[in-house]
């Protein structure tokens, strides 16, 4: 037999057809590119652990996200590298933190993009928690009101800043609740929130944590992370998320959880956002520069994944080297 006969492989030996009949294409409008933003001037700091990626002040932020631009990138998710922190991570909630800086200059500059921003205290507090710690019974534990005040404060000033859209990473309880009420207070109800609702305590953050320097002290996020071993609670999160005023949800990492992205796609009608993690590129690149795989292939078979699984919008460090290739 010289032709394949069945139906499938009749439609895969031609391709243009393969084209016509693929049921998942990741494009540029789908991502997002992470950027980390760091205190000072002529800043170009390379992140060891994840190449191609550098902590940028903000000068260099703004040549960075023109360029971007001119990719045909048209979302960005910020992060801050704060020049103090302390135990409150004031820096977070200040008219002149880094952040808000940051996306008065950029807003001018490139006002193309649409601006995330990251809402947490991680790379804030010297201690490197979610929110404000307190001795209880001589444990530090977090201080849940005081955090969620906080919380209120940052996610107002940054969108006073320009924040286009908020994404609140530290998975406390009610802080979506709080930020949507601070939102509609402040006559800010048109932003909308992007909860990172299914938040796994995950290995693959090692490398955002050189990139961001948000280690904890002490301690772990496990008392509010997920477990890695449920799927069941991230459906009960992601409710209760949107029940609190989240536009989308995300699920974090992306590629040990496929299986999530899925089931929050078929729960809910929400858009749903996968979050490519520091790890899971870090992996990619170091197998690419030991020439064991093809990289570009596997990335966007990686990118092609994740939106297969269900996700509408892919945070992913991959963004400004994929989006060439995906023109
Ligand atoms: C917390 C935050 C983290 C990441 C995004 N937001 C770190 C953490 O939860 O420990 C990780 C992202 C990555 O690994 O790329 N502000």
């Amino acid at each position: 037999m010289l032709f394949p006969t069945t139906r499938l492989s009749r439609l895969r030996a031609n391709k243009n057809l393969r084209a016509m009949v693929r049921q998942t294409t990741v494009t540029v409008s789908d991502l997002v590119m992470p950027m980390f933003i760091h205190h000072g001037h002529d800043i170009k700091n390379p992140i060891p652990s994840m190449p191609g990626i550098y902590q940028m002040s903000i000068d260099h932020a703004c040549d960075h996200a023109a360029e971007l631009y001119e990719k045909g990138i048209r979302s960005v998710l910020l992060f801050g590298i704060p020049a103090k922190k302390d135990e409150l991570g004031s820096d977070s909630l200040s008219d002149e933190g880094i952040i808000q800086t940051a996306l008065r200059r950029l807003k001018k500059e490139v006002p193309g993009l649409t601006y995330m921003t990251d809402v947490c205290f991680c790379e804030y507090t010297s201690h490197g928690h979610c929110g404000v710690m307190v001795k209880r019974d001589g444990q530090m534990i977090l201080d849940h009101d005081a955090t969620l005040g906080n919380l209120r404060r940052q996610a107002i000033s940054h969108v006073q800043a320009g924040s286009d859209m908020l994404a609140p990473s530290g998975m406390i309880d009610g802080g979506v609740g709080a930020i949507r009420e601070a939102l509609e207070a402040e006559s800010f109800g048109h932003v909308p929130i992007m909860s990172y609702s299914a938040k796994y305590a995950s290995a693959f953050y090692g490398p955002f944590r050189d990139a961001a320097g948000g280690a904890p002290a002490f301690g772990d996020r496990r008392s509010h992370q997920m477990d890695p071993g449920n799927s069941d609670e991230a459906v009960l999160e992601a409710s209760q998320d949107i029940a609190e005023g989240a536009d989308i949800v995300m699920v974090k990492p992306a590629l040990a959880y496929l299986d999530i992205i899925s089931r929050l796609k078929t729960n809910f009608d929400v858009p749903v956002a996968a979050y490519n993690v520091s790890g899971e590129y870090s992996m990619i690149k170091a197998a690419a520069a030991h020439g064991w795989l093809d990289e570009r292939a596997v990335i966007i078979e990686t990118l092609t994944a994740i939106k297969r699984a269900g996700a509408d919008i892919i945070i992913s460090y991959h963004t400004a080297e994929a989006a060439s290739w995906l023109k």
